[in-house]
């Protein structure tokens, strides 16, 4: 049997600590699948007195991820560390450019700085493997650079943030608010104290962004994906979106599009027959449309030490195999640049929630104000105030009543200057809740 594969890993958090007992009780089916054994040789972290229920007797201590990478016993580095920065880059950049091979889970750092590290790790020999950075336990990396290496993708999308689809299941279910569905997250431990991040679309983005790139070789570039969180859904829309036949999620969608590669995180209404729209709680899903054949979806738990730990594990399996597959599917002078897709440009059908005044005629003047832009109605329904739906008759003599459209096809431009007109004629009051539809 060839020499073991001498492991230094840096961080021993809920997915460092889970990824040495993996090694520990699968190391034998690891050596038999890999035809070499795999061996931790040397650990880091930021206390070396913390207890962490793992065995540690005869593994090296570093004193910091650097000294790590630099390590000569060790042939590869395992980054659990996270964080876009320091100390994770420089232990990167040094592994790589020792000619060592690096596995991270860390999605923050590969959207920032991606490209560059993985054209060290392209010079230097040495694999770049980061499968545990998107969806954790679902092979979506793979799948996308190995699985369809020879197939052309349209669009890529999914649901990449659990407590986003964890909150939006609760309000769908239970009529609750994004506040009482955020708090009760917390308290689950499935959101952070400062749940910013994940609720504003943010961590989809970064994910999203390495997603497309591997899609559609392009740079990976956090900056040219829109992003808008999900803070502003009602349960009113939920509730609406499934009279109409839909559910809201927060989708990262990479679409290629005349103008380019469209990338884009918002709440999207998605039709409930759809596989992604089954996908509840705080499950991940990732849907492929590949050329010449039906969607892929894959679902799946996409956080939690041992699901991420599994993907670690598979990325190390690979590096004891002596497989070297560049990090983005393609060499890294093959990535092409993208930008930033202007929204108002963006294709697609709207459902729109307004405030209709109790006024003759205001139905009538939201048709006209739709018309004037071009925009046909696919339905429309006015819901009373008792909850009640009834379709096409309008507006009653009490307060303001809501009044739900589902657009066909349109440009955003076009809806925006649409809603300003209808706010202009005062048939409405407050803001109109506008929300993209993703069909199949
Ligand atoms: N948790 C998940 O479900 C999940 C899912 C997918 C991807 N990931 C990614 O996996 C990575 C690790 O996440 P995690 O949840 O395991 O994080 P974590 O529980 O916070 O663990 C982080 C580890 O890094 C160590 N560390 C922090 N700063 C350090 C420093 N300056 N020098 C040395 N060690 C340092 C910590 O040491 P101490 O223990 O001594 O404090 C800890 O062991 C992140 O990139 C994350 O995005 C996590």
């Amino acid at each position: 049997m060839a020499a073991p594969l001498r492991l230094g890993i840096a961080g021993l958090g809920t997915v460092g600590a889970e990824v040495v007992r993996l090694i520990e009780s699968e190391g034998r089916t690891l050596a038999a699948r890999c035809g070499r054994s795999v061996r931790v040789a040397a650990v880091t972290a930021r206390s070396k007195a913390k207890k962490r229920g793992i065995d540690l007797a005869g593994i090296a201590w570093a004193n910091s991820p650097l000294e790590l990478a630099n390590n000569p016993d060790i042939d590869c580095l395992v980054e659990l560390v996270g964080g876009a920065g320091e100390p994770a880059l420089s232990a990167i950049e040094a592994a790589l450019k020792s000619g060592k091979s690096v596995v991270t889970a860390n999605k923050a750092l590969i959207a920032k700085h991606g490209v560059r590290l993985a054209q060290a790790a392209e010079k230097h020999g040495g694999a770049l493997n980061f499968e545990a950075a998107v969806g954790a336990a679902i092979p979506i990396i793979k799948t996308l650079r190995e699985g369809l290496a020879a197939t052309g993708v349209n669009r890529v999308y999914g649901i990449l943030n659990g407590t986003c689809n964890y909150i939006l299941t609760r309000m769908e279910q239970e009529g609750l608010s994004f506040a009482e569905c955020l708090k009760d997250a917390q308290r689950l431990g499935y959101a952070e104290a400062d749940p910013s991040f994940d609720v504003d679309g943010h961590d989809t983005a970064q994910k999203l962004a390495i997603l497309a790139s591997l899609a559609f070789g392009t740079k990976v570039a956090e900056r040219a994906v829109y992003v808008e969180g999900i803070s502003s859904i009602a349960p009113e829309d939920l509730r609406a979106a499934s009279d109409l036949g839909y559910r809201v999620k927060l989708l990262g969608v990479a679409v290629r599009t005349a103008k380019g590669i469209e990338q884009r995180v918002h709440p999207t209404m998605v039709p409930k027959s759809t596989s992604i729209a089954q996908v509840m709680g705080v499950t991940n899903a990732v849907t492929i449309d590949g050329e010449g054949m039906p969607p892929i979806t894959l679902v799946g738990p996409g956080a939690g030490g041992a699901a991420t730990a599994s993907a670690v594990l598979s990325d190390i399996a690979d590096i004891a195999r002596g497989v070297r597959v560049k990090p983005f599917g393609r060499p890294v002078d093959r990535l092409r640049v993208t930008e930033k897709a202007p929204m108002e440009r963006h294709e697609g059908g709207y459902y729109i929630r307004l405030m209709a005044r109790d006024l003759a005629g205001t139905a009538a003047t939201i048709a006209t104000r739709l018309a004037e832009q071009k925009i046909s109605i696919e339905s429309i329904v006015q819901r009373h105030p008792n909850g009640g739906v009834d379709p096409g008759r309008s507006a009653g003599k009490a307060a303001p009543v809501p009044v739900l459209l589902i657009t066909y096809a349109t440009h955003e431009d076009a809806v925006y200057r649409a809603l300003q007109a209808v706010q202009r004629d005062k048939v409405i009051s407050g803001r109109p809740q506008v929300i993209r539809i993703e069909k199949n």
